[in-house]
C-alpha cells in the first residue's frame, strides 16, 4: 500500500514557528509530528510514502537523509510551485510511479482512525474515492460532507461560512483513491481536490465515506498545535508521553503545569509555566510567566516578561525583561484571511 503525505504547505496559521520549520517538521513533544503521521500510517499497513514536498524541502531531507522514516521508504516529489492538493497529489503519484489503488493524507493531522477499515469499505463499494470523515464542534474551518445512510457522499463543500453547514461530520484528510482519479487532475495548474475534484466525483456518484470516531486532530493552528501536545502528555491517546525532556533544566523553585518542555530547555527560578509549549533550547530567566502560549527553539523570555494568551514567539527570538505578550505573535506575522 503506498501513500502520498501532503506536507508542502505554507503553514502560514502557525508563523512565525514555520518561518523557520515547515509545519510537519515542527516537533509533538519529542518528534516531529511528520513521524506521528507516518507510524501511523505504517501502522495501517502502508509500506511505502511519498512525501508531497514543496515549502522548504530541505528541512525534511535533512532529517532523514537516508529516505527512511519510521522504517518506511520515503520518496520526495518536490514541485516547482505550490499546485494546491489535488495538483500535489498528481504531481507526487506521477513522480512515484503510482498507478494502482493508493492513500493520501494531510501531513498535520494526528488521528488514530483505521486505515484498514477505510480500505475495505472502499473496495466494497467499488467507490472512486473514500473519504475518513470526523466529527467536529464548529466545521466551518473543514471540508463538510454530509452522506446518505449507507455512507455515500451527497455534496463536499470546503469551509463553508458559519452555520450553514449542512453537518458537523468533516473531512478527515485521509483518503483512499482510485489511479483513475489521477487522470482527472490537470497538469501543471493548482487544483484543490477540495474544492474541485472531491465535488465533481460526488455529482458523479463515486464519492463514499467512513466516520470515525477515533482520536482526530488538525494541528494547523497555534490553539490545535499546543491542544495536540497537552493530549499527548496527559495520556488523551493511551500511554501519556513524559511532559519534560531529560535534558531539560527547571529550577526547583520554578512552577511548570501541564506544559511541554523540550530538551535543553531552562526554566529558572521564579518562572511560571502554565498550558504551554517551551521548545528545545529555550530559556525562561527568573520570574518569567507563560500561559497558553508557544516559545520557540532557543528563543528567550527575559525576567519578569510574561507570555500569555495563545502567544507565539519565534525561533531565537528574544522577549524583553518585563515585555508582556498578550496573544501576541514575536516577530509579529501578517496572516492572510484563510490559510
Ligand atoms: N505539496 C503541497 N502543495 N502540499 C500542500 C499544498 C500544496 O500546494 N497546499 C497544502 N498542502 C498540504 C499542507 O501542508 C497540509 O498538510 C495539507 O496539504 C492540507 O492543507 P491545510 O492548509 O492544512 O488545509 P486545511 O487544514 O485548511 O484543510 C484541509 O484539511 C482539513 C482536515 O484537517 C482540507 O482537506 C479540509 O477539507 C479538511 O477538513
Ligand atoms: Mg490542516
Amino acid at each position: 500500500m503506498k501513500a502520498v503525505v501532503l506536507v508542502g504547505g505554507f503553514g502560514t496559521r502557525l508563523r512565525p514557528l514555520t518561518l523557520t520549520t515547515p509545519k510537519q517538521m515542527l516537533p509533538l513533544v519529542d518528534r516531529p509530528m511528520i513521524e506521528y503521521a507516518i507510524g501511523a500510517l505504517k501502522g495501517g499497513g502502508v509500506d511505502e510514502v511519498v512525501l508531497s514536498l514543496g515549502y522548504k524541502d530541505d528541512a525534511f531531507r535533512a532529517a532523514y537523509p537516508d529516505a527512511q522514516c519510521c522504517g518506511i521508504p520515503l520518496s520526495y516529489a518536490v514541485e516547482p510551485e505550490p499546485l494546491d492538493t489535488a495538483g500535489a497529489i498528481r504531481f507526487a503519484a506521477d513522480f512515484a510511479g503510482i498507478d494502482e489503488t493508493f492513500v493520501v493524507v494531510n501531513g498535520d493531522v494526528l488521528t488514530d482512525l483505521d486505515l484498514p477499515q477505510l480500505w475495505q469499505r472502499h473496495h466494497e463499494t467499488k467507490a472512486t474515492a473514500t473519504i475518513a470523515l470526523t466529527q467536529v464542534e464548529d466545521p466551518s474551518r473543514y471540508g463538510v460532507v454530509p452522506t446518505d445512510a449507507q455512507g455515500q457522499v451527497l455534496g463536499f463543500v470546503e469551509k463553508p461560512p458559519a452555520d450553514t453547514a449542512p453537518t458537523n461530520w468533516i473531512n478527515a484528510g485521509t483518503y483512499v483513491l482510485e489511479a483513475a482519479v489521477l487522470d482527472g487532475i490537470a497538469k501543471g495548474r493548482r487544483v484543490s481536490i477540495e474544492r474541485e475534484v472531491f465535488p465533481r466525483i460526488a455529482a458523479a456518484g463515486g464519492l463514499w465515506a467512513v466516520r470515525s470516531d477515533a482520536y482526530w486532530i488538525d494541528i494547523g493552528t497555534p490553539a490545535t498545535y499546543l491542544q495536540a501536545q497537552l493530549d499527548l502528555i496527559s495520556g488523551v491517546r493511551g500511554s501519556a508521553a513524559p511532559a519534560i525532556s531529560a535534558s531539560a533544566h527547571i529550577d526547583p523553585a520554578a512552577l511548570v503545569q501541564r506544559s511541554v518542555i523540550m530538551a535543553d530547555a531552562v526554566v529558572a527560578a521564579g518562572a511560571v509555566v502554565h498550558d504551554s509549549i517551551v521548545m528545545a533550547g529555550a530559556k525562561l530567566a527568573a520570574n518569567a510567566r507563560v500561559e497558553s502560549s508557544i516559545v520557540g527553539t532557543n528563543a528567550v523570555v527575559d525576567h519578569d516578561a510574561r507570555v500569555v494568551g495563545m502567544s507565539l514567539v519565534g525561533d531565537g527570538v528574544l522577549v524583553g525583561a518585563n515585555q508582556h505578550l498578550v496573544g501576541a505573535r514575536l516577530p509579529a506575522s501578517r496572516l492572510p484571511a484563510s490559510n
